[in-house]
């Protein structure tokens, strides 16, 4: 069976916490070996990218195999072959693929017409990936989720989407705050409310920070919605995590971030400065657990 990773619930309950506790092992031993000798990655990226691209290039070489990058500017991709074609084409001569690009319909439509596992490098819909990586950030400092409570403050993006599917998988308790307008995949949210997961949705980004043990936030506009981004400036005004969001938080509480950061939009300076950020950690995790999830994926 082909193992594709295009959201978190590709993982399953087993799987999730297979490829947490993986990866962790992995970053200990600063793992390499041949898991992907001989094999060749395809990564299409559709929009920019520094930690992904790099830590699955990263990835890729340290367990044996090879990546080549795609980008629609360099590929006929960007001439209007279909992707349906593309993936037929890649599953040749290729072992799996990395995708970043915009609807989750082009990760099914590759999935579909494909033969090789696809990895969710990042959709509109969601960044499994990274949220895969924050709960190892999570883990290797608290690994009891139980008693965990974990915030988002900000846009109900596809960071917002993953933390929320991962909530049924992990048994911490999620609060996120969004404004009015700005919700996450609502269907999602009631999906995961319904499998268990402890998650509630608020108004107040206070209310989400009271207690919290890990503070999450990302950028107001995502790729693709720059054009929005004054509106979206007005309508987040009070989201910004600073020093009197954190107060707010548990004792030695953390922020997260996964990154780029706006400073002074979305987090202050001296939040993102500030000994709770951790999220230089985060990103070094990204290559720990890409290398988990493609030892999940390819190595079938
Ligand atoms: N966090 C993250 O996915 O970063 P990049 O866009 O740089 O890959
Ligand atoms: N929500 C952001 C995440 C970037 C890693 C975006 O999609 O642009």
């Amino acid at each position: 069976m082909t193992r594709h990773f295009t959201r978190i619930r590709d993982l399953g309950q087993e799987g999730a916490r297979q490829v947490l506790v993986r990866a962790k092992e992995m970053k200990d031993t600063a793992f390499r070996g041949d898991i992907l000798a001989g094999k060749s990655i395809v990564m299409i990226f559709e929009k920019a990218s520094t930690r992904t691209r790099l830590s699955f290039e990263v990835g890729i070489n340290q367990l044996g195999g090879k990546s080549i990058f795609m980008t629609p500017a360099e590929s006929q991709l960007g001439r209007s072959e279909p992707l349906r074609d593309t993936a037929r084409v890649i599953s040749r001569y290729n072992d799996g693929m990395v995708v970043r690009t915009f609807g989750q319909e082009k990760i099914d439509e590759l999935v579909k017409y494909g033969s090789v596992p696809v990895i969710n490098a990042l959709t509109d819909q969601g960044h499994p990936c990274q949220i895969m990586s924050d709960i190892l950030t999570m883990y290797e400092r608290t690994p009891d989720f139980e008693s965990l409570r974990v915030a988002w403050i900000g846009d109900g993006n596809n960071m917002a989407n993953s933390w929320i599917e991962a909530a049924i998988y992990f048994p911490f308790e999620l609060t996120v705050a969004v404004p009015e307008g700005y919700d996450p995949d609502m269907n999602l949210l009631v999906f995961a409310q319904s499998s268990g997961a402890k998650v509630r949705l608020v108004r107040d980004p206070e209310e989400a920070a009271k207690g919290a043990h890990y503070i999450n936030t990302d950028v107001w506009a995502s790729m693709g919605q720059e054009a929005e981004q004054a509106r979206r400036e007005v309508a987040f005004k009070g989201f910004c995590v600073d020093s009197a969001l954190m107060a707010l938080a548990a004792p030695n509480a953390k922020f997260m971030h996964c990154l780029p950061a706006h400073r002074g939009e979305e987090v202050s300076e001296e939040v993102f400065e500030s000994d709770a950020s951790i999220v230089f950690d985060q990103a070094e995790n990204r290559l720990h657990m890409q290398k988990a999830i493609m030892e999940w994926a390819f190595s079938e």
